[in-house]
C-alpha cells in the first residue's frame, strides 16, 4: 500500500471531541435520568434561554429538527397552501420541503457566485401577488446578504424565515444570523457547529406571539394539556440532547475560533496554488463572521479531484449535486437546465473539504498537499 492510502483524514469526525468530553458527558446523561423529566424538563428551557441570548433575540423554541423549525415556523406565520414562498436552490432539500409541506409553493431565485448564497438582486423579479415569505440560506456558516434581503422583504411586506440551520454563531454586520428575520431556524444535526447526539432543531424569534404559537404547535396544538387549539405536530427537542447541547455549548466560541483559524491556515496555504490550479477558495463578505460549517472550495474538475482525495483516504464530500429546481419531486414545478447557472455550475464544482474543530494543523498541511497534488494530476489527466 502507497503512504497515500495510508493516510486517513475524515471530512467530519467527532471521535476526538467526544473522547475529550467523555467523562463530562457521561455525567450529563447521568443527570438526565436522575432527573428522570425526558421531555420539556429544565434542559430545554435552560437551552432556550441560551441559544436566543447567544442569537440575541427574546424567545427560542427548541423542535424535533431543522427541518421541522423551518416547517413550524412557516406554518406558524401563516403560511398555507397557495401561498409562494421564495428561497435559493442551492441548499439542503429540507429548505424547500418545508415550503411543499405547509402546502405553499417554493420559488427559486439563483445564488451569488462567489458565497453561494441567495442573490437579493434577483428577489424582485420572483416576487408575485402570492408571494408571503422569503427563506434566506447562511450556507456552510456563511450569511447570507441580510440588510438587501430585509430590504426587499419589507418594501413588499413578506416575512423572513432565516435558514441558519449551517450558521449558528455567524454574523451579519454585527447581528446574528436568525435575529435579522422573523424567525431563524437552527439545526443541531450531530454535524452542525453545534451538534446533538441526534436530531435537534430551535426556532429564535423576538416575536412572542410567533414563539409562543411554535410552542403550541410542536405539542400537537395544545395549550394546556389534551385540549387542541389546531393542528400540529410531535416535534419537541428531547431533554437529554438539550443537556448535551448545553454542555457542548460552552465550546462554541472556542470551536468556531478553531474553525476561523483553520480557514485560514487553508486559505494561506493554498495561497498562489488557488490561481495557478483554478481553485476558488471561500468568502468572507466584508462585515461578516462565518461560522465556516464547511470549508468549500470550487473547481472545475471536482469529480475527479474528489476521486482522488478519496483514494488518498481523505474525506471531501459534495453539497450538494442536484440543485433542487433539477429534483424530480420538483419537475411539476415547471423549471428546467440553464434556469439558475450559478446553482448549477456550483453543483457541478463545489467540495467541502475536511473541517471539524480537532483537526489539526498538520492534517490541514495534508489535505492542501494532497489537493495540488489532485489538482495537478487531474489538469495532466485532462490534457491527455
Ligand atoms: C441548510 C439546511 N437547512 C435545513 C436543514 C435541516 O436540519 P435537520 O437535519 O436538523 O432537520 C439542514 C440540515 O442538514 C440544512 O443544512
Amino acid at each position: 500500500m502507497s503512504e497515500q492510502q495510508i493516510v486517513k483524514i475524515p471530512a467530519f469526525s467527532l471521535k476526538r471531541q467526544n473522547l475529550e468530553l467523555r467523562a463530562a458527558l457521561r455525567e450529563c446523561f447521568l443527570n438526565v435520568v436522575d432527573q428522570s423529566q425526558f421531555i420539556l424538563g429544565n434542559h430545554v428551557s435552560a437551552l432556550e434561554k441560551k441559544i436566543a441570548a447567544w442569537c440575541g433575540v427574546n424567545h427560542g423554541v427548541g423542535v424535533g429538527n431543522g427541518s421541522d423549525a423551518l416547517y413550524l415556523a412557516l406554518q406558524a406565520l401563516g403560511i398555507t397552501p397557495g401561498d409562494e414562498v421564495i428561497t435559493t436552490p442551492f441548499t439542503f432539500f429540507a429548505t424547500a420541503g418545508a415550503i411543499s409541506r405547509v402546502g405553499a409553493k417554493p420559488v427559486f431565485v439563483d445564488i451569488e457566485k462567489t458565497t453561494w448564497n441567495m442573490n437579493p438582486m434577483k428577489l424582485k423579479a420572483a416576487i408575485t401577488k402570492g408571494t408571503k415569505a422569503i427563506i434566506p440560506v447562511h450556507l456552510y456558516g456563511c450569511p447570507a446578504n441580510m440588510s438587501e434581503i430585509m430590504l426587499v422583504a419589507s418594501t413588499h411586506d413578506l416575512k423572513v424565515v432565516e435558514d441558519s440551520a449551517q450558521a449558528l454563531g455567524a454574523k451579519f454586520k454585527e447581528m446574528s444570523v436568525g435575529s435579522w428575520g422573523d424567525a431563524g431556524c437552527v439545526s443541531f444535526f450531530p454535524t452542525k457547529v453545534l451538534g446533538a447526539f441526534g436530531d435537534g432543531g430551535m426556532v429564535v424569534t423576538n416575536d412572542s406571539e410567533l414563539a409562543s404559537r411554535i410552542s403550541r404547535l410542536r405539542l400537537h396544538g395544545s395549550r394546556i394539556k389534551y385540549h387542541h387549539d389546531e393542528i400540529g405536530s410531535n416535534s419537541r427537542l428531547d431533554e437529554l440532547q438539550a443537556a448535551i447541547l448545553h454542555l457542548k455549548s460552552e465550546y462554541s466560541e472556542q470551536w468556531t475560533e478553531r474553525r476561523r483559524s483553520i480557514a485560514d491556515l487553508y486559505g494561506r496555504l493554498f495561497g498562489e496554488y488557488a490561481n495557478q490550479l483554478g481553485i476558488r477558495l471561500p468568502v468572507e463578505p466584508a462585515g461578516t463572521y462565518h461560522v465556516y460549517h464547511q470549508y468549500t472550495i470550487a473547481i472545475a474538475y471536482r469529480d475527479r479531484l474528489h476521486q482522488y482525495l478519496t483514494d488518498c483516504g481523505i474525506g471531501s464530500a459534495i453539497y450538494y449535486p442536484v440543485p433542487l429546481h433539477l429534483q424530480p419531486v420538483y419537475s411539476s414545478l415547471g423549471y428546467s437546465h440553464g434556469d439558475f447557472p450559478e446553482a448549477e455550475a456550483a453543483s457541478r464544482q463545489v467540495l467541502s473539504l475536511p473541517m471539524f474543530p480537532e483537526l489539526t494543523d498538520e492534517e490541514v498541511n495534508v489535505v492542501v498537499a494532497a489537493v495540488v497534488r489532485g489538482c495537478k494530476e487531474s489538469l495532466i489527466g485532462m490534457d491527455n
